[in-house]
């Protein structure tokens, strides 16, 4: 394909460096997608003839076939997809094939395949965070009365709803998936026809072929257009960060899924057994999801090394960008799947929740509130006087609200019976009723804002 002026063949080792087909196959689809388009202008323009685009069309429609019906031969020989496709036509069309590279260079053809597949990625990836979104909806909606403790420090703090804390992770993936949807529209931008790295003679139309591949319009830069690879850093850190979300939340159905904690219970769908003990089950899938983020930060790390210190234009190095984002793009499909499977068949126990929540006098902010409220305290002196009933509590190894009068009002006299009613855990609950709290009337009112908004 460029050996006119070479004599000698490739040294092994350089074939062995040289050669991407092994991955890059998965631009086939992308490859075809710019060809048609390129030479369908071509003939627009009058820069090919009409016989002569219409026999590479077909030659192109041939091959998507044979990729489609897994009899078409990648061959290493031929370097990358590009030359794979373009040798094929040779075959099937003859020498008119020839004609298909006019006003291209595989420079602006590469950017322009990559950049139609990350910006579906983009759109795999806003459809699985979307999936993992309702399944924790769902969840929601049955769990706005169940409490649990809600930690700081993994120490019990105040008591939530597991409605609540599910919704915790679906503002977090909101996030993602608008990251995602930012990121393709401002990748969405044609490098078809920025040619080698300085545009081309010929009279082409990068109108057309941006419009005929989705793109909002063509890069206005040839420079930039062939050597840009930020829209690929920006999907592997939106990847990053969401797979870091579905980490942290993978690390949760960890804990809970422990008999320690026993909040939740996976059937078997989700979990595995041991092949030593036999009464394990144990949350692997969770635990995959938690790894994966290595991966997707791997990649992040990996091509922002490549990318950093290249001078313009096309290097060589840009090679590197396709086996960072398909990996992460793989591992993070599989990570939101799973994630959504997990979501959605995660089987809470409110009775071991209430039993956790019970622990470690998580009303003792309710409590102080109190002080303040009815004998009119500043918090800071509540925040003491409601410490030192706790200390009580604990001597006495009993819950806040088994605490005898007597003892509570040898620590404030101005205290009465009717402290009683803020110290357990559903008044608690029910008393954060600020906006964005946890009280089951403001959760619900979030369950039906994501209802409506997740549709
Ligand atoms: N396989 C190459 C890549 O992925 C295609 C572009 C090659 N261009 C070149 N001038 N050698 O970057």
């Amino acid at each position: 394909m460029w050996g006119g002026r070479f004599q000698g063949g490739p040294a092994e080792v350089m074939e062995a460096i040289n050669v991407s087909i092994d991955f890059d196959k998965r631009l086939a689809a992308q490859d075809l997608a710019g060809s048609k388009a390129h030479v369908t202008m071509l003939a627009r323009q009058g820069i090919v003839s009409k016989a002569d685009s219409e026999a590479i069309l077909q030659g192109l429609d041939a091959i998507g076939r044979e990729i489609a019906e897994g009899t078409f031969t990648f061959k290493r020989e031929f370097e990358d997809i590009h030359l794979n496709i373009e040798s094929r036509l040779a075959e099937l069309a003859g020498p008119v094939a020839g004609r298909l590279h006019t006003a291209r260079s595989r420079n602006d053809q590469v950017a322009t395949d990559f950049r139609l597949w990350v910006r579906e990625a983009c759109e795999r990836a806003r459809h699985g965070v979307l999936m993992v979104q309702k399944a924790l909806v769902a969840q929601a909606e049955a769990h706005t009365e169940t409490i649990m403790p809600g930690f700081t420090h993994m120490q019990p703090a105040q008591p939530v709803s597991f409605a609540h804390h599910c919704l915790a992770y679906v503002e977090m993936l909101a996030r993602d998936g608008s990251r995602f949807s930012d990121a393709g529209q401002r990748m969405n931008e044609s490098p078809l026809g920025a040619a080698a790295l300085a545009g081309t003679p010929f009279p082409i139309d990068r109108h057309q072929t941006a419009q005929a591949l989705g793109f909002d319009g063509p890069a206005r830069n040839s420079l930039d257009a062939v050597s840009a690879r930020d829209f690929a850093l920006e999907f592997l850190s939106a990847a990053t960060i969401c797979s870091m979300h579905l980490s942290r939340l993978a690390e949760e159905i960890v804990l809970w899924a422990s008999p320690a904690y026993g909040f939740i219970r996976l059937s078997d769908a989700y979990t595995t057994g041991s092949s030593i003990m036999p009464q394990k089950r144990n949350p692997d899938a969770a635990e995959l999801v938690r790894a994966k983020t290595g991966r997707i930060l791997g990649s992040f790390v990996a091509l922002t090394t490549v990318m950093k210190g290249l001078a313009l234009a096309y290097a060589k190095d840009l090679q590197e960008d396709k086996e960072q984002v398909f990996a992460a793009a793989d591992a993070l499909d599989l990570a939101l799947a799973a994630m959504a499977g997990m979501a959605g068949d995660m089987k809470p126990d409110a009775d071991a929740m209430k039993r956790a929540a019970e622990k470690g006098f998580p009303t003792a902010t309710d409590l102080a509130d109190y002080v303040v409220t009815k004998l009119g305290k500043p918090f800071r002196e509540a925040h003491h006087i409601a410490g030192a009933i706790v200390k009580r509590a604990e001597a006495l190894g009993v819950a806040l609200d088994q605490v005898p009068l007597a003892d509570m009002r040898s620590v404030e006299p101005g205290l009465t019976e009717d402290v009683f009613k803020v110290l357990s855990l559903e008044a608690s609950l029910n008393s954060r009723t600020s906006f964005g709290g946890t009280a089951p009337v403001r959760v619900r009112e979030q369950i039906a804002f994501w209802r409506e908004r997740l549709t």
